[in-house]
């Protein structure tokens, strides 16, 4: 009666990983449980997600084939946009939220448009919003743009508005860190940089205002959600956005986060249930209303059980 923070399967995201095939489901070595799917794997995924009580998943692609542009991010055919519409057509109640990001496409796997060596802020945009909308085509609830570019919220609202997906919110990675803890997702994602690394673009671990301005850019640009990312190690960073901002705002619990409990756990170093619990609820009450987290089923089955 009288505790402060509770944690509910209401509060989660589950990622997603859909690959191209059939009958594919192929674990991540590095994020024991969690798997890259094709289409028709996943929608059973979904399906067992849902019945969790868990009411949204973020859906991640890795695209048959990548190239300079990252064209497989905004193809009606595309990986990602065959997983919208047969979730959707099989677990309509479950709320598909699709990551909006370059890397996973792109075959120098950086986050945008490459010019001397670079991404290119502005040229991105305009990629960035033709997958924005293909999602939505596609049936994507919600898109949340990951890359970090300026001014990519703005774009990509007016490009759905234009589209007559007006309606569409934007859940914004608006404070993301430059973080080693991505490491797992980039082995998931098949999405690690060939050259250099995404410090031009992504935030510097020790500024926290910096969040702030961050956030207030995205709000203004029209974002719904905002996120801090990611969660455990920036949980000040959480608590003040919180404080200073009265949109709803979600934390993603990352890849690295989750395979340092995962491999302690497996060693028997841990355990792995209850440092889950902990952490999971220390974001909580850091002030994260959503929580993204590739923990979301083990936590939710704790919670149900
Ligand atoms: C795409 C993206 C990344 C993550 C989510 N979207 C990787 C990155 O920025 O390199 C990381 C998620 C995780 O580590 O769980 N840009």
């Amino acid at each position: 009666m009288i505790r402060e923070t509770c944690l509910s399967p209401d509060c989660f995201v589950y990622p997603l990983f859909v690959t191209s095939g059939k009958g594919v489901k192929k674990e991540i070595s590095s994020m024991p449980g969690c798997y890259q799917e094709s289409v028709d794997v996943i929608v059973g995924s979904a399906k067992e997600v849902y019945s969790l009580g868990i009411p949204a998943i973020l859906l991640f692609g890795i695209p048959e084939t990548k190239d300079e542009l990252g064209t497989s991010a905004y193809d009606e055919k595309g990986v990602v946009q065959d997983a919208i519409r047969a979730i959707k057509d099989a677990v309509p109640e479950l709320y598909v939220i699709t990551d909006v990001c370059m890397c996973e496409y792109t075959s120098h796997g950086h986050c945008g448009f490459i010019e001397n060596g670079d991404v290119d802020n502005d040229k991105t945009l305009a990629l960035l919003s033709l997958e924005a909308v293909s999602h939505a085509r596609a049936g994507a609830d919600m898109v949340a743009p990951s890359d970090m570019m300026d001014g990519r919220v703005a774009a990509i609202r007016s490009a759905l508005g234009r589209e007559g997906f007006s309606s569409i919110p934007i859940m914004s990675y608006a404070a993301k860190y430059a973080s080693a803890f991505y490491g797992p997702f980039r082995e998931a994602a098949e999405s690690t940089p060939q050259f250099g690394d995404r410090r031009t673009y992504q935030m510097d671990p020790a500024n926290k205002r910096e969040a702030l301005k961050e956030v207030a850019l995205d709000i203004e640009e029209g974002a719904d959600i905002i996120m801090v990312k990611p969660a455990l190690a920036y949980l000040d960073v959480i608590s003040l956005v919180k404080s200073s901002f009265a949109l709803p705002l979600a934390a993603y619990n990352v890849s690295g986060e989750y395979s340092m409990i995962k491999a302690a756990g497996q060693m028997g170093w841990i355990d792995e249930k209850r440092a889950m619990m902990e952490m999971l609820l220390s974001i909580k009450r850091a002030g994260a209303d959503i929580i993204i987290t590739y923990f979301a089923k083990d936590a939710a089955r704790v919670l149900n059980s």
